[in-house]
């Protein structure tokens, strides 16, 4: 199949590269001065907080602050994390959101450790949060995580994958986003999961979120980019990691994926340069090293 000629890329790096950042909360200055400067960079979807409980992850307890402090810019949605009603509440109230997501698994083991229900209940929970985003003209994008592994299941059959994708699309959600919440996928099976899924959800209606635990991310990317699947999530200096799968590591540098579409001769709309300098930003911050191999090759100026 030709390549597609755009690519959408979905910035999550303020949202799943800081949940699991240790250390001291991160400032709330620092968090909406990423979002905009991801924005300048031509990001055009940002996820920008998660109202989850502040018990179950603490650095993401000022999303309600993160999400009013933003000054919008055309053209850019800005998304947050709603793992039930309450937290779609309290999203809607900050009247900043344009999108929320809802997040399962495929398997029944993460979702217990993740959102503390199995995956039927999940999905109900879902059901009155898609019902309020209508209400308030908000859409909703769904997360099917361990989509190719689980740290306490092993190995997850596609159809699981696809049977979870499925059920968001038909309850509302406008786009499904496939998970590989510890990075184990690898091409070959990364496609059979795709193909999987495809048989019951169009690619249009698709999205990667691949982790780079075992620097295989980039392979999967170019492996499902191939099939035609057009939208992907990365991380800024690849940050990030899951805080209920022990040993995931971020998610794949967005740097790294613009470089490598760029490359292929597909637009993103975003500019490189402006990109590495935030990168080189946010893990001074942080304190951090740098996940991006494109980010260290170009150097904090973005050259
Ligand atoms: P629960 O304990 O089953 O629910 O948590 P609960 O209703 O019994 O509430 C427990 C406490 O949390 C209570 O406080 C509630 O008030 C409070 P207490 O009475 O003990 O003082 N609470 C809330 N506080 C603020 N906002 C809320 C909220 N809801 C309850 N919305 C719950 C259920 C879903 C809330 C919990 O399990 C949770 O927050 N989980 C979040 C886990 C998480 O954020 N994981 C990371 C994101 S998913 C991810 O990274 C994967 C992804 O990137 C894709 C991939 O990589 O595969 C998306
Ligand atoms: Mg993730």
């Amino acid at each position: 199949m030709a390549l597609p000629e755009h690519v959408r890329v979905v910035e999550v790096g303020p949202r799943d590269g800081l949940q699991n950042e240790p250390g001291d909360i991160i400032p709330t200055a620092t968090k909406v001065s990423l979002v905009h400067q991801l924005a300048d960079a031509g990001l055009s979807h940002i996820e920008a907080a998660s109202f989850v409980s502040p018990k179950w992850v603490p650095q993401m307890g000022d999303a309600a602050a993160v999400m009013t402090g933003i000054q919008k810019r055309s053209g850019v949605y800005y998304a947050a994390l709603t793992p039930n009603l309450r937290g779609a509440q309290a999203a809607v109230e900050t009247g900043q959101v344009d999108e929320m997501a809802v997040f399962s698994a495929a398997s029944e083991a993460f979702t217990q450790k993740n959102i503390n229900c199995s995956i039927a209940e999940s999905l109900e929970r879902f059901t009155p949060i898609i019902e309020l985003a209508r209400a308030n003209n908000i859409r909703v994008r769904g997360y099917v995580s361990t989509v190719v592994g689980c740290p306490y299941a092993g190995d997850i059959q596609p159809e699981q994958v696809a049977v979870v994708a499925r059920e968001l699309l038909d309850r509302g959600c406008y786009e499904v986003s496939l998970g590989d919440t510890v990075g184990v996928g690898t091409p070959h099976r990364v496609k059979a999961m795709l193909a999987a899924v495809n048989k019951q959800v169009p690619m249009d209606k698709l999205a990667a979120h691949f982790h780079d635990t075992y620097g295989q991310a980039l392979a999967n990317l170019y492996a499902v980019v191939e099939e035609g699947l057009a939208v992907i999530d990365s991380s800024v200096a690849g940050l990030g990691g899951c805080p209920y799968a022990n040993g995931a590591s971020g998610n794949v540098a967005t740097e790294d994926v613009v470089y490598m579409l760029h490359g292929l001769g597909i637009h993103t709309g975003i500019d490189l340069a402006q990109l590495v300098k935030t990168s080189h930003w946010i893990t001074d911050q942080l304190g951090r090293r740098n996940g991006s191999k494109v980010a260290l090759a170009m150097g904090c100026e973005g050259v």
